[in-house]
């Protein structure tokens, strides 16, 4: 068992994501032996909390996942818990901080490694690094890392801006950009599958495969973040970061070892090789959807424009379909359509290869029709993968197609916090690899506002879909025009 011996600070101790995510990860890193008792986990926060305060949420949080008798014997855990009233603008806070930070590695025997972990209002993202650095809080016998929660930017001049900011005080191998999908289980295993089978390696190109398609659909509506999603959108919310990433490690080329560098390097390869959307080209590349008022699931539901803290007349997207292409030797001609958005039928992400059809068919006649064979990799919420071939009938002469299914045991996985726990566990042991480099974050933001900047020159409105469908019809047309369809992701 590798195990990580660390003090984590965590900014934003009192917020959402610490207790839905971080808490319960860390737990379930101690509770598998990932965690010795060398560590100690201040949590930081403006509030006026203290350590039984702070304790008692943790406990909450884990009771929430683990039920109660376990959270009743969490005691010996909760003890490496401590809570600083902290204003990130005051020096004094820094220097408390570090004071806590000296007792706890005396406490608890930890060798000097300090993990700072940002969860809250990205603005004050980079002042806090500087005062880290400023404060002597990196000068320790160990290693220091930043962890940064994404929104990175709204744009490629505000990422840049807070990249140059963070770089003053950590240098890029000590940085770890969170992007959550890059934790998920299947998202992880796209390479796995791609790199260790002969049964696909060879045939990823654009030799044999037609297309690819990658759908992430929510329910959810903004859940009461109207604020942020307002200026964010589907663009930037998700297109960004989640859908980006899985692009990129469907068409990175095989990496020369499976190492940090060498995997990243791959990947910036196939953003640098994207064809930019700009202009009227946005037209036949790009669909901007927003809700309207529908049902999800046999319930109601408003439209956007009549959720809180969203302006009546707004303009964001809830919803983005993308025709995106890979200008390299194996991708070009191969469309990779992305879709995704909030308020749709299910909540599902899933990736859909669809291989091209043999030149010389012999079944591929009028009456009795083959279909493409498709990989389709189910992200989440169910784990796994899909073979579908062509196969005969029983009893019959006609073609059929017949479904190979494998799932993994993920019982509604898609709240826990897995990815969170893997990413945690990878950043104490120092690998960046399913974290963002800064050249991921920097070329996704170019193609992001290329879009954004296309829209806004060409005054586009979003059209609308209605809550708990699969989308707009336009997003059909992205394909059509290519001779293709969306594959329905929701029944498979
Ligand atoms: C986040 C977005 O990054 O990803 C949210 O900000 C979105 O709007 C979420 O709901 C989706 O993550 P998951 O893991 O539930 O698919």
């Amino acid at each position: 068992n590798e195990q990580a011996e660390a003090v984590f600070v965590i900014f934003g101790s009192t917020g959402d994501l610490a207790k839905r995510k971080l808490f319960p990860s860390i737990f379930n890193l101690y509770r598998k032996g990932n965690l010795t008792n060398k560590f100690a986990i201040i949590g930081l926060g403006r509030r006026e909390w203290d350590n039984e305060k702070l304790r008692s949420v943790v406990k909450e949080s884990i009771k929430e996942e683990h039920g109660e008798a376990v959270a009743e014997g969490s005691s010996e855990f909760l003890d490496h818990f401590s809570y600083l009233s902290f204003d990130v603008t005051d020096k004094d806070s820094y220097a408390n901080l570090l004071d806590e930070m000296v007792l706890k590695e005396d406490e608890f025997s930890i060798p000097g490694n300090r993990i700072f972990y940002m969860a809250m209002a990205p603005e004050f993202f980079g002042s806090i690094a500087q005062s880290i650095y400023s404060s002597g809080l990196k000068e320790t016998s160990g290693w220091t890392r930043l962890v940064i929660e994404k929104p990175f930017g709204t744009d490629l001049s505000t990422a840049k801006q807070l990249n140059e900011e963070i770089r003053k005080a950590f240098s890029e191998d000590e940085i770890y950009r969170i992007d959550h999908y890059l934790g998920k289980e299947m998202v992880q295993n796209i390479q796995v599958i791609r790199f260790a089978n002969a049964m696909f390696a060879p045939l990823w190109n654009n030799r044999h495969i037609a297309n690819i398609q990658v759908t992430s659909s929510e329910k959810l509506g903004v859940e009461g973040r109207g604020s942020y999603y307002e200026k964010s959108g589907a663009l930037r919310d998700m297109v960004q970061n989640h859908m980006l990433q899985m692009v990129s490690l469907l068409a990175m080329d095989v990496p020369l070892r499976l190492t940090t560098d060498e995997i990243r390097s791959e990947k910036i390869k196939v953003l640098r090789a994207l064809r930019p959307v700009v202009g009227e080209t946005i037209k036949e590349n790009v669909v901007r959807a927003q809700y309207s008022a529908g049902s999800v699931e046999q319930t109601d539901v408003p439209g956007y424009l009549q959720e809180d803290n969203v302006d009546p007349s707004s303009h964001t997207e809830t919803y983005v379909a993308a025709r995106l292409l890979i200008d390299n030797h194996d991708w070009a001609g191969v469309p990779f359509y992305i879709r995704t958005g909030k308020r749709m039928a299910v909540k599902s992400t899933k990736i859909v290869v669809e291989f091209k059809e043999l030149p010389h068919n012999l079944y591929a006649k009028e009456a009795i029709k083959t279909g493409p064979n498709l990989l389709i990799i189910h992200i989440q919420p169910d784990e796994g993968i899909t073979i579908v071939l062509n196969g005969k009938k029983i009893g019959s002469a006609d073609t059929t197609p017949v479904h190979l299914e494998y799932r993994h045991d993920s019982e509604d996985r898609v709240n826990t916090p897995e990815a969170y726990e893997r990413l945690l566990f990878d950043c104490m042991m120092g690998d960046a690899t399913n974290f963002a480099h800064w050249d991921e974050v920097s070329l996704s933001w170019s193609l992001v506002d290329a879009i954004s900047n296309a829209w806004t020159e060409s005054d586009n409105q979003p059209v609308s879909y209605k809550a708990g469908s699969m989308g707009p019809k336009e997003a059909d047309k992205l394909l059509e025009a290519d001779g293709f369809s969306w594959w329905p992701v929701e029944q498979m």
